[in-house]
Parts: C-alpha cells; sequence; structure tokens
C-alpha cells in the first residue's frame, strides 16, 4: 500500500484507542464492594485527560442474576441496580461526550439469561408462543440430550426440562439458554434492543460471540478433534471436539450484514461501531465477519495476542497474517487482554509488558486496552472460598477461571486500592502490589507503565503515520529483535522491539540517524545510528527518522 492511501481520512474507531472497563471493577462510588456507573463517572477525567483513550467499551451492564456476571441478561433495555439506574447511564454517556469520547456497550445476542421473561413463557410450555425462541428438542430415544454439544463452561450443552419433556440449548451455563436466531421474532427483538441503545446515544456495540447466534439446523454432532490423539484425555472436554456444528453457521454473515445496515441507518448522524467477540483464529474465516463487501461488522475483535506464544518471530507472524488478510481494505484491530483472558503483564511478564504495549500502540490498527493494563496489573491468586466465576467452580483447577483478571482497579496506595470508599470487602480481592502499582503513584513515576502508556498514545495521537500510516516489516538479522516502518505524510518512524532480556543491536537498511520519541526505557538517548541502534534488555523504541529520503 502506498503512503497516500494509508492517510485517508480515519473515523474515530479506527484513529483511536479503546479501553474496556469491566464496572464491576472499575469504581465503586456506593461502598457495596460493587463497582458501578457513578463510580465510572468519577474517573472520566482519568481516562480522558490523563490515560487519553477516545472511547469506552462497557462489558454487560443489565439488569442480571449474575450467574456469569452480567453476561447472563434478564432484560436488554435497562440497568441492574448493582450498577444503577437508566438516569445513571444517560448521565455517563453525557459526560462521556462532553469529553469527546465514544461509548461501546456490550450486546449479548447468543443467550439470554434463564431468567429472562422470554425464557420463563418459552419454558412455560410446548405450546408457549415463545417456545421456538430457544432452542428445545426431544430426548433421543434413549433419554440422552439430542446431540453432543458441549457447553464451553463444562459439561453437556444441554439442559433437562423435567415439567415440558425437552432439553434446551445452552453454550455456556445452563442458566444461560441460546436464543434462536433462526426465529425472525427473535431477530426483530434484538433489533430492537440495538435501536434502543442507538436512540439513547450508544457509539456502537461489542457482540458477545457474535459467531455463535448461527448454529447447523441439523443440530449434527461435532467430530472429534483430530489433533488429540487417539489416548489423550483433553483436561478441559471442549477442546475434545471440532466445534464446526455449534457455531460459526455461514448464515451468521446475513445477520450481520443487516446490523451492519441498521448501524449505517444511524451513521448518518454519526459514525456507529459493530466489534464481534470472534475466537476464530483461521486468518480467512476471521476476515470473512468483516463482510465480502466489507458491510458486516466493523471489526472482529483479534485476539491472536492473547495466546501467541511471545516471541518476535511469533508476534511478527501474526502481524504479517493480519496485514495480509486485511488487504481487501479491512481496518486491522489488536487486544492484548480483556476479562477472559489472564493478564498481559502475568502472562509475559512486568518488563514485556511494556514491549507489547507500545507494539499494539504503534501498529496499524485499532488498540484496545482492558482496564489496568495501562499500570501493569497483574493477575490475582483468588483463594476458593472467594471464587465467583462459574468457569472456574465447573471446572476447577486447570486455571480457567477468570477471576484473576477481574479484580478491583487499582487507583492508589489507600484502603482497598481506592476502589471503594468504604472498608466493605470488594467482590473480588485487591492485588497485593497495589500499594506501587497504582494510579496515584504511576502518575508520579516517569518510569511507570502508566506513564509510558501516557506517552505513546500522546505520541499516536499527533503522528498520522503511527495512528493511520502505512506498515512495513523490516528485516533484521536478530531474531529476539522485530522491527518494523510506520509511514505517512513524508514523515517515517521505526518501532524496533527487542523481546529478550539481553541486550541486542539491530542494522536497520535506513541510513544515517534517527531521533528516539518514546523508548520503553525512561534514560534513552535522542539520537541514534540507524545502521547500529543498540537495544538494551527488554527495550522497545519509537525512533522517527531523521532524513525520509534516505531509505535505500
Ligand atoms: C464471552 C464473554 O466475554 C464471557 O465473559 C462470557 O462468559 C461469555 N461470552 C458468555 O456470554
Ligand atoms: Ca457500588
Amino acid at each position: 500500500m502506498r503512503a497516500e492511501e494509508g492517510a485517508k481520512e480515519p473515523l474515530w474507531w479506527q484513529q483511536g484507542v479503546i479501553y474496556q472497563i469491566y464496572p464491576r471493577s472499575f469504581r465503586d462510588s456506593n461502598g457495596d464492594g460493587i463497582g458501578d456507573l457513578p463510580g465510572i463517572l468519577e474517573r472520566l477525567d482519568y481516562l480522558a485527560q490523563m490515560v487519553t483513550v477516545d472511547a469506552i467499551w462497557l462489558s454487560p451492564i443489565f439488569p442480571s442474576p449474575m450467574v456469569d456476571f452480567g453476561y447472563d441478561v434478564s432484560d436488554y433495555t435497562d440497568i441492574d441496580p448493582v450498577f444503577g439506574t437508566l438516569h445513571d447511564f444517560d448521565v455517563l454517556l453525557t459526560g462521556v461526550h462532553d469529553r469527546g469520547l465514544r461509548l461501546i456497550i456490550d450486546f449479548v445476542p447468543n443467550h439470554t439469561s434463564d431468567q429472562h421473561p422470554w425464557f420463563k413463557e418459552s419454558r412455560s410450555s410446548r405450546n408457549s408462543s415463545k417456545r421456538d425462541w430457544y432452542i428445545w428438542r426431544d430426548p433421543k430415544p434413549d433419554g440422552t440430550p439430542p446431540n453432543n454439544w458441549l457447553s464451553i463452561f463444562g459439561g453437556d450443552a444441554w439442559e433437562w426440562d423435567e415439567a415440558t419433556g425437552q432439553y434446551y440449548l445452552h453454550t455456556f451455563v445452563k442458566e444461560q439458554p441460546d436464543l434462536n436466531w433462526r426465529n425472525p421474532e427473535v431477530k426483530s427483538a434484538m433489533f430492537d434492543v440495538l435501536r434502543f441503545w442507538l436512540d439513547r446515544g450508544v457509539d456502537g456495540f461489542r457482540i458477545d460471540v457474535a459467531h455463535f447466534i448461527m448454529k447447523d439446523p441439523a443440530l449434527r454432532d461435532n467430530p472429534p478433534n483430530p489433533a488429540l490423539g487417539a489416548r489423550e484425555i483433553p483436561a478441559h472436554a471442549w477442546e475434545s471436539q471440532q466445534h464446526i456444528h455449534n457455531f460459526g453457521h455461514p448464515d451468521v454473515h446475513g445477520v450481520y450484514r443487516e446490523v451492519r445496515r441498521l448501524l449505517d441507518e444511524y451513521g448518518n448522524e454519526r459514525p456507529r461501531v459493530s466489534i464481534g467477540e470472534i475466537h476464530e483464529f483461521n486468518w480467512p474465516i476471521w476476515v470473512s465477519y468483516y463482510g465480502k463487501q466489507l458491510d458486516e461488522l466493523h471489526m472482529p475483535f483479534n485476539f491472536a495476542l492473547l495466546n501467541v506464544v511471545w516471541s518476535a518471530a511469533a508476534v511478527r507472524a501474526i502481524v504479517e497474517a493480519v496485514e495480509d488478510v486485511v488487504r481487501i481494505g479491512a481496518w486491522p484491530n489488536y487486544v492484548l487482554g480483556n476479562h477472559d483472558t489472564h493478564r498481559l503483564a502475568s502472562r509475559v511478564g512486568a518488563a514485556q509488558a511494556r514491549v507489547a504495549l507500545m507494539l499494539v500502540l504503534t501498529l496499524r490498527g485499532t488498540p484496545t486496552m482492558y482496564y489496568g493494563e495501562e499500570l501493569g496489573m497483574k493477575d490475582v491468586i483468588i483463594p476458593p472460598e472467594l471464587v465467583q466465576d462459574p468457569f472456574e467452580k465447573n471446572v476447577p483447577g486447570l486455571g480457567l477461571g477468570r477471576d484473576p483478571e477481574r479484580t478491583p482497579m487499582q487507583w492508589s496506595a489507600s484502603a482497598n486500592a481506592g476502589f471503594s470508599a468504604t472498608d466493605v470487602a470488594p467482590w473480588l480481592p485487591i492485588a497485593d502490589d497495589f500499594k506501587t502499582i497504582n494510579v496515584e503513584s504511576e502518575l508520579e513515576d516517569p518510569s511507570s507503565t502508566l506513564d509510558l502508556v501516557r506517552r505513546l498514545l500522546e505520541l499516536r495521537r499527533s503522528t498520522l503515520a503511527l495512528h493511520s500510516g502505512t506498515y512495513q516489516s523490516i528485516e533484521v538479522e536478530e531474531p529476539d529483535c522485530y522491527v518494523y516502518r510506520r509511514e505517512a505524510d513524508g514523515r517515517r518512524f521505526v518501532v524496533a522491539l527487542n523481546f529478550s532480556a539481553e541486550p541486542k543491536t539491530v542494522s536497520l537498511p535506513e541510513s544515517g540517524r534517527g531521533t528516539v520519541r518514546v523508548s520503553t526505557h525512561l534514560d534513552s538517548d535522542g539520537e541514534v545510528d540507524l545502521r547500529r541502534l543498540g537495544l538494551r534488555p527488554n527495550e522497545g523504541c519509537v525512533v522517527e527518522v531523521q532524513d525520509s529520503d534516505s531509505r535505500e
């Protein structure tokens, strides 16, 4: 791609950085130990003026029995009292917009709570007008479930309903029955939900397990997973199958084309965005969710960096694979952490976490950051008696539980890390390191991860080459280093990342000198020789090439 192409006027969700808030854990304004909307409102200035992100995505805030902490929705058009009221939501949305930020909310289309009135009605009788809103089936003649599908959270995906003598499908816990999106009434009711929030002014949706809503209409059995040896018993039974029938049916694309048309209608006012949670690691399939005509999701989340074995070669391979498949004109994106994945600093270590942040904040594509990532927050080991996550309760001891990455935001060195106004124990324990890893301390410390993120975001925002310019890998001899070029409007930057704990030197094809704009290490030299660029252990640096005509 030529530089001018990369320099087209980018939309807010392309140019900006998204920040995910897990509302239970961000800021508790009323001292009940659980984060809430007024708490988020209190901290908007932190996001707008200190971290300087562009958009916020809120994990679910709707009424819910909280079996899966909000991903079991019992009313799509209200706010759970633990988080506040619709009025609190409106005030928050205004606060977000007043600061020039955007608000993305979670849309959970695949399943409701079993306490949703739709499901209560559906399970009331085989003749219920909403029976077909969910996926009910007779047992096999021997009484066992209709097929071999499994729940991601352990056990069968089918729950027996004694009263009506049928099974219903639940891809997650049994309290999360799957909706039947092949029923036009379901689709229409769910589109009304989207309209409700668009009319209220939200700027977009993060769509929960977006590809799960269309399954094989014949509900055929999944085949065994050939990647497992015959005698191997998978630790998590879910891994024992090839999941080819229980999600990702091609009919899903038609639904997202319609969702896109709806968003485009509202887009006349201002552009709205759809970001799908799509755990798909086959790149051609992954890119298909943008739509052949780029008329489906604006972005399927790219989760490849969450699972990668952290090395220069593996990370480079991911970026190049993404750059390759998005050549159809799709806009890339990167994620380092979320509420379902162990924290970045625990996965790759504190020093490499800074390198990783430099990576995603200087790549071509939208970065989504997870709350606390900007501080270097780590996983917290949760004692068994404090476990909250149903995944850990159902499939214990395998490290699948998600509580460790959901602990309260660390605001200060005071009681409860400043998360909660009182001494009521927060819903999950506070990390031991909160006296040093917290917003207040890190704002004062130029060597903190927060300071690094602030410097990177400032540079990114003010530099067309970094937020929208072209991307090109640079070959270097050193296998532990990954180096790339970003360029637009006659300005050229080189990002050089050392993935090892040893000092390294890379020689770049650009001749002459460069100026270090940001380094992970504070005391970096201003001017560097690009033919012999020295990187300290775990150092990453963004260098502006001084004479951009000098590339060989
Ligand atoms: C994906 C969400 O991110 C996760 O937290 C949730 O448990 C499942 N979908 C079910 O909604
Ligand atoms: Ca609260």
